[in-house]
């Protein structure tokens, strides 16, 4: 057996540490490009103007160019070819020693986007062109210092044949056009703006085109251009309404402006990622820009909606003020997370987007710290960049920001990004320099704090409370611990903001005082734990209250408080906060579903008390609380989150217990779940708004209830909403509950959704989804079918996303099937992938990372898959790193 031993990763010489960071030897100053697009074979020539880096460490260093997949075709410095033996090349860089300071560079190289699959550069998307550069894609367009802190003026001439690519779209401003003999054609493009090579971007192709217009609170005008393939083009509205609401939420909340005179997004079928916020010119995966009610789900409304938000915000938080190194992705990423949920909170509804953001967190951040693959915000080493746009950089990022915010408060956070803009603006910096620029406009000290950054892992926090009535004192202790990571044994203490308030018996929220102020002061208190454990003294408490910790999420950790039942019902019922309101009733069912599990282990005949039912019922029937919040209060935790609960984690056992609580909640509240669902289901036409998504959200979980029981009523109501339904959401509700029984109904209304849709590979997507997603024993099977089905494409991710992805990541029963057909599945589909987009294939075989937490039996499974695959000829990187990793 070959040697698995530890850190075969930490020694392997492809690693880039941080601690090595070093200041580039030369800065390109402008670079011209000229691109001849042609599907087999595109002509790339480069004019870049050099100058050397004052501050580079040392004075003589070679000038460094990366280039990957390239032929050079010529070298030109100052005007004159160099021979072959005046250069080098290798492992992917392009090395001249002696050049003067100050030189001209010209370099013509040829790449072949049709065979390009990995989707990094430039590649073919059906009848287009389109390119990725984030994080090390430049290189495979041509040879160039492909770092973030080398930031360069384009200026760049794409040129193609007419009729084919009549649409060529670059960064910045049109400055000129023309025609040429051959049929061809070319449109100049200028970027005034310095920027890294990773935000360049090129589109060409036959596309339609809608416009619209932006004016600016200084009153510039900005034109909005949206380009999609003909057939989308009844799909750009809600596109086009997201991008003004993002311009002037971030003009109102951080004044920050656009700044070019044109804003164009770009819609593509074949992407690794959401989309892409290259300077001026956003590529978007189709699926996360085009919407109608017919096609698209409110979820995909609201995705939609915050991530044009997100791409657009990272003009000035990462294009404007950029990243030094790929350590410090999460200073653009993080920070723009946090900026995307505060516009859509302040859009639509801020307690559902917390709650949402927080589940988000807990079941996938809080499940990577806790695996091998744990990592700093700011990591110290990597592999391959790419594999490290996690759930840590990006939504654990955005909580390290939001708790900055909480300490500094949101006057001074406002200060800080004011400051941190002004300061910063065409730069590249640090994570040190964003929290220098929060310190220095509050003058509060954050040097604690920036082990957020620096240490991984989901700290635990433990909180006892004791009340003396004697002395009218509630005593509060807060401790922390913080689990090993790896490289990482002792953690320092945090710097963690917990905000609290006592409640009386009524819920209401009690005036505040700690020994030693003089009055009471407000109803809630950002305490701030600094030591390993603090006590707080609350005086004047007249009666013995309940605490309400960590309200609104307001730090990434895990609490443990012991709380009777009756204690998290009466929070449930009356926590004013409603995050902690929703959060006590997830704690009331996780407790009960975990002591399910228990019973099932044991044998036992499953009971569910009437207690919990009632607290569900209580909230299920609440009069006044919005829709959308009875909704999620009602959404029992998922698999994924109880796995992460549990010590060693028993699919089989959960999935039980979940299904049983689903169907005894359905058996008791049949009536109530009818009744509701009739109340909120109307025939008005869709309308995406916080109100009309409510009401949809509750039907339907309503209906996914109801579908629980069997019940003829209920497969009836399911029927009645595919044959009427008139919006995405609705359809998509019903057939997804459907799809969990095997019914002659189900494959007929599959099979017509298919006949229906088959046109669209957007709804397709959601077609091999919803069967991938089933929990019907055969779902492996049926999966593997489709695989065949002529809809399906392997080079396509939003396929492979859709059929592999959802069994594999988002089907815990089933792919976790004790027989390891599911892992053994995955390791076929994984080193096929492997050679077509490592990317993706490093993002499916991720799951596997958490053997550890499995049984026995599957752990052995998982590990031998895990050593199929490293002992695979000619892994990728990326896949290598997390599967050595995860062995580590
Ligand atoms: N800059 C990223 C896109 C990206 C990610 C490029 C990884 C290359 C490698 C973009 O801003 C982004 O973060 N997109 C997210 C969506 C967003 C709403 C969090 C994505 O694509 O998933
Ligand atoms: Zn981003």
């Amino acid at each position: 057996m070959a040697d698995f031993g530890k850190d075969s990763t930490a020694s392997d010489p492809r690693t880039q540490y941080l601690k090595d960071y070093q200041p580039p030897a030369y800065l390109v100053e402008d670079i011209t490009l000229r691109i001849e697009l042609d599907p087999a074979a595109t002509r790339v020539t480069s004019r870049l103007t050099i100058k050397r880096n004052p501050a580079a460490q040392a004075p003589d260093q070679p000038l460094q160019l990366d280039g990957q997949e390239l032929e050079l075709t010529a070298l030109r410095v100052d005007g004159i070819a160099l021979t072959e033996n005046e250069y080098q090349v290798e492992e992917g860089k392009l090395v001249l020693e002696d050049l003067p300071d100050d030189v001209t560079l010209e370099i013509e190289t040829v790449i072949h986007p049709d065979r390009n699959t990995a989707l990094e550069g430039l590649y073919v998307s059906g009848d287009m062109f389109c390119t990725q550069c984030e994080a090390e894609g430049f290189r495979r367009i041509t040879f160039f210092p492909d770092r973030p802190d080398v930031m360069a003026r384009y200026t760049t001439t794409l040129v193609a044949d007419k009729n084919r690519y009549p649409v060529l779209l670059s960064n910045g401003n049109p400055v000129e056009q023309g025609e040429m003999d051959d049929g061809r054609h070319w449109v100049s493009w200028q970027d005034p703006f310095p920027k890294p090579s990773y935000l360049f971007a090129l589109v060409a192709g036959d596309l339609f085109c809608r416009e619209d217009s932006f004016q600016t609170c200084s009153g510039r005008q900005v034109t909005l251009k949206i380009f999609v393939e003909h057939e989308n083009r009844h799909k750009c509205a809600h596109a086009l309404d997201s991008l003004k609401q993002a311009m002037k939420w971030d003009e109102e909340t951080y004044g920050r402006e656009y700044d070019l005179d044109i804003f164009m997004l770009v819609a593509v079928n074949d992407f690794n990622m959401g989309a892409m916020e290259n300077k001026g010119l956003n590529i978007f995966n189709a699926s996360c820009v085009l919407a109608t009610p017919e096609t698209a789900t409110d979820a995909d409304y609201y995705n939609i909606q915050s991530i044009i938000g997100h791409e657009y915000f990272h003009n000035w938080s990462g294009n404007r003020v950029t990243c030094r190194d790929w350590f410090q992705l999460s200073l653009k990423e993080g920070f723009t997370v946090f900026r995307d949920q505060e516009f859509s909170a302040d859009l639509n509804s801020r307690p559902v987007k917390r709650i949402a953001d927080v589940n988000l967190l807990r079941s996938h951040q809080f499940a990577q710290d806790a695996s091998p693959m744990a990592h700093p915000v700011r990591p110290d080493s990597y592999i391959e960049i790419s594999n490290f746009y996690t759930v840590t950089v990006y939504n654990k990022g955005a909580e390290v920001v939001r708790m900055i915010r909480n300490l500094i408060g949101s006057d001074g956070f406002r200060k800080g990004c004011d400051l941190y803009f002004q300061r910063h603006d065409g730069q590249a910096v640090t994570t040190d320099d964003f929290v220098a620029a929060m310190e220095d406009a509050t003058d509060i000290d954050l040097s604690q704090f920036k082990r957020w950054y620096s240490q991984a892992g989901t700290p635990l926090v433990s909180a006892a409370g004791h009340y003396d009535a004697q002395t009218e004192c509630y005593q509060l202790t807060l401790s922390q611990q913080c689990p090993p990571t790896p490289g990482q044994e002792l953690k320092a203490p945090f710097h963690i903001p917990v905000e609290v308030a006592l409640l009386d018996t009524t819920g209401r929220a009690l005036a505040l005082k700690l020994e030693g102020e003089n009055a009471t002061s407000g109803t809630h208190r950002m305490l701030e734990l600094r030591e390993n454990s603090q006590q707080f003294n609350f005086v004047g408490v007249k009666t013995s209250p309940v605490a309400s910790l960590l309200r609104g999420f307001s730090a990434p950790v895990k609490l443990d408080m012991a709380r009777s039942d009756e204690e998290l019902a009466f929070l449930f019922a009356n926590d004013p906060d409603p995050f902690n309101r929703w959060d006590a009733g997830q704690r009331l069912a996780s407790q009960t579903l975990l002591q399910l599990v228990r019973q099932v282990q044991h044998g036992d005949t499953l009971t569910l008390e009437d207690r919990f039912i009632h607290a569900f019922q209580a909230t299920l029937e609440h009069s006044t609380l919005d829709a959308a919040l009875i909704t999620q209060a009602l959404t029992l935790p998922s698999e994924s989150y109880l796995a992460d609960q549990s010590d060693s984690v028993d699919v089989d056992a959960i999935h039980t217990a979940r299904v049983f609580v689903h169907q005894q909640l359905a058996d008791h509240l049949f009536d109530s779940f009818l009744d509701i669902y009739h109340r909120h289901n109307d025939d008005e036409s869709y309308r995406f708004d916080a109100a009309s998504m409510a009401k949809r959200s509750l039907k339907n979980l309503c209906l996914g209830y109801l579908m629980e029981t069997i019940r003829g009523e209920a497969r009836n109501v399911c029927f009645t909403q595919l044959e009427k339904s008139h919006n995405m959401t609705d359809t998509l509700a019903a057939l997804s509950s459907l799809a969990q029984h095997d019914w002659s109904e189900t494959d007929d209304y599959l099979q017509r959704f298919y006949q229906q849709w088959q046109h669209d590979p957007q709804v397709i997507d959601k077609w091999f989804a919803i069967q991938a997603g089933s929990r019907l024993p055969d779902t492996l099977q049926r999966v593997k079918t489709l695989l065949n089905h002529p809809a399906f494409r392997f080079t396509n991710p939003n396929k492979v996303r859709a059929l592999i992805g959802r069994f594999c990541m988002a089907n815990q029963v089933r792919f976790h099937a004790a027989d390891g057909e599911g892992y053994r599945f995955l390791t076929d589909q994984v080193l096929a992938l492997d050679k077509i987009n490592p990317q993706m294939a490093a993002r499916l075989v991720s799951t596997l990372s958490r053997w550890r937490r499995f049984d026995a039996n599957r752990q052995d499974l998982m590990q031998t898959e895990l050593k199929r695959i490293l002992s695979a000829p000619e892994i990728s990187k990326d896949t290598f790193e997390i599967v050595s990793k995860s062995l580590d």
